[in-house]
C-alpha cells in the first residue's frame, strides 16, 4: 500500500535529518575523481579575465555549468529550504532542481509555495521532479504537465531510485511500463525531459535506452556520494541491507562511459553523485559533463552558513574551474574535454 501524505512528510524530514552531516556517504566506493589529474599546460596563453562559463540549460542562458540538485518539497521545512535555493539559484543565475514534487500530485495544498519558489527564482531555470514508481501508476499526462505549469518549469526531471525503493521499509521497487511511460511524456509534455538516478549511476546501455525514448538530459548521479539505500537503512534502524549500503556505478565511469553516446545522440550530460568538491566537478567536465551538480554539500552548507554559505560554496567551484582552465590551455569548457586528463596511474 502506498504511503499517506503524513509517512510521506515523516520520511521527507528524516531525509533532510540523516544528510545533516556525512552518516550516508559510501563507505568503500569512490566517485574515482581522484584518479585524476590535469595535464599542466606550461605554455598557456589564456586570459583568465576573460574566461565566460555562460552556459545553454535547455534553451536558458545560466551564468554557470552548476546546479543545484533535486532535494526536497512538500513541508514547512521543505518549502523553507527551496525557497533559499531558489533566491541562491536567482543570485547567481543557475538551474535549480526541486525534490520530488509527488505531494502536489496528491494535494492541492503546496501550489501557493511552489509558486512562491519561482518567483524567488526568477528567471532561473526550475526543474520539477517526480519518482519512476509514480510514472508506473498510470497517471493521465496533465497531472504531470500540472506540476510543469505550476513553477513554470524549464525541465521535467524523472529520478529512478529502484535500490531506494527496495531497501526503504514500505517502498515500491516494481516500475513495470516505465520506459513506455517515459517515451510517452517525452512526446507529450511542453518541455524537455532530464532523467537522473540518486546516487547508483546510470550506465552507458541505460543510458542509450533512455535517449531512445526521448530524454534530453542524462544525469549520472552515480556512486560515491550520498548512499541512499544507506539513507534508509539508518531509517530503518536495521542492517538487513547493509550489503546494499555501497551498490552503484562510480560517477566518474558512468560520466566516462555515457560521454561516449554523444557520438549518436545530441543530449545533456550532468554530473552528480559526491560532487563535493572543486577538483571533482572540474574532473567531471574534462570527462564530458555538461553540468555538474551537488545535493547533500549543498544543503550542510546552507545548514552551516545560510544562502550566504551556499554562494561560496558554489563560488569556489567556479573560482578553481577557472584557474584549471588557465592552466591546461583551455580557453572553454569544450577544449577542457580533448585531452587535459592524466589517469594519476599513468604518471609513474
Ligand atoms: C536531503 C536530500 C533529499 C533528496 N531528495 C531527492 C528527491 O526528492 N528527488 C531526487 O531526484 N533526488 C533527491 N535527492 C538525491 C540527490 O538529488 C542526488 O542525486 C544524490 O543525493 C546524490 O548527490 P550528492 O552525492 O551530491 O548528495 C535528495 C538528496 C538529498 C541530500
Amino acid at each position: 500500500m502506498s504511503e499517506n501524505q503524513a509517512e510521506l512528510s515523516l520520511r521527507k524530514k528524516e531525509h533532510l535529518t540523516i544528510c545533516e552531516d556525512d552518516s550516508a556517504a559510501f563507505k568503500t566506493v569512490a566517485t574515482g575523481f581522484d584518479n585524476y589529474t590535469f595535464l599542466h599546460d606550461a605554455t598557456t596563453e589564456v586570459i583568465i579575465q576573460n574566461l565566460n562559463l555562460e552556459s545553454n540549460f535547455f534553451g536558458s542562458t545560466v551564468a554557470y555549468p552548476f546546479l543545484i540538485s533535486c532535494m526536497t518539497g512538500g513541508t514547512d521545512e521543505a518549502n523553507n529550504i527551496n525557497l533559499q535555493l531558489a533566491e541562491v539559484a536567482n543570485s547567481l543565475n543557475i538551474p535549480l532542481g526541486l525534490g520530488s514534487m509527488r505531494y502536489a500530485l496528491e494535494s492541492r495544498d503546496y501550489d501557493i509555495h511552489l509558486k512562491g519558489i519561482k518567483k524567488s527564482a526568477g528567471i532561473s531555470p526550475i526543474m520539477t521532479n517526480i519518482g519512476a514508481a509514480q510514472l508506473c501508476e498510470g497517471r493521465d499526462v496533465s497531472q504531470f504537465q500540472r506540476l510543469i505549469d505550476l513553477v513554470e518549469a524549464s525541465v521535467f526531471i524523472i529520478h529512478l531510485n529502484a535500490l531506494q525503493e527496495l531497501v526503504q521499509k514500505g517502498g515500491e521497487p516494481s516500475f513495470p511500463g516505465l520506459m513506455q511511460s517515459i517515451e510517452f511524456l517525452a512526446k507529450s509534455l511542453s518541455v524537455p525531459i532530464i532523467v537522473k538516478e540518486v546516487g547508483s549511476g546510470i550506465s552507458k546501455q541505460a543510458a542509450k535506452r533512455l535517449l531512445e525514448a526521448g530524454v534530453k538530459g542524462i544525469d549520472v548521479a552515480g556512486a560515491g556520494g550520498t548512499s541512499w539505500s544507506a539513507v534508509e537503512i539508518i531509517r530503518n534502524r536495521d542492517d538487513k541491507n547493509n550489503e546494499f549500503w555501497d551498490w552503484g556505478l562510480p560517477t566518474s565511469y558512468c560520466l566516462k562511459t555515457v560521454n561516449e553516446l554523444k557520438e549518436f545522440y545530441k543530449f545533456t550530460l550532468i554530473s552528480s553523485g559526491g560532487v563535493n568538491t572543486p577538483h571533482d566537478a572540474a574532473v567531471s567536465y574534462a570527462l564530458g559533463a555538461n553540468f555538474t551538480g551537488s545535493a547533500r554539500k549543498v544543503l550542510q552548507a546552507l545548514n552551516a552558513s545560510g544562502e550566504e554559505g551556499v554562494i561560496s560554496f558554489i563560488t569556489q567551484f567556479i573560482e578553481y574551474l577557472k584557474k584549471v582552465l588557465f592552466l591546461t590551455g583551455s580557453a572553454s569548457l569544450a577544449q577542457l574535454q580533448v585531452g587535459k586528463l592524466i589517469r594519476k596511474e599513468e604518471l609513474i
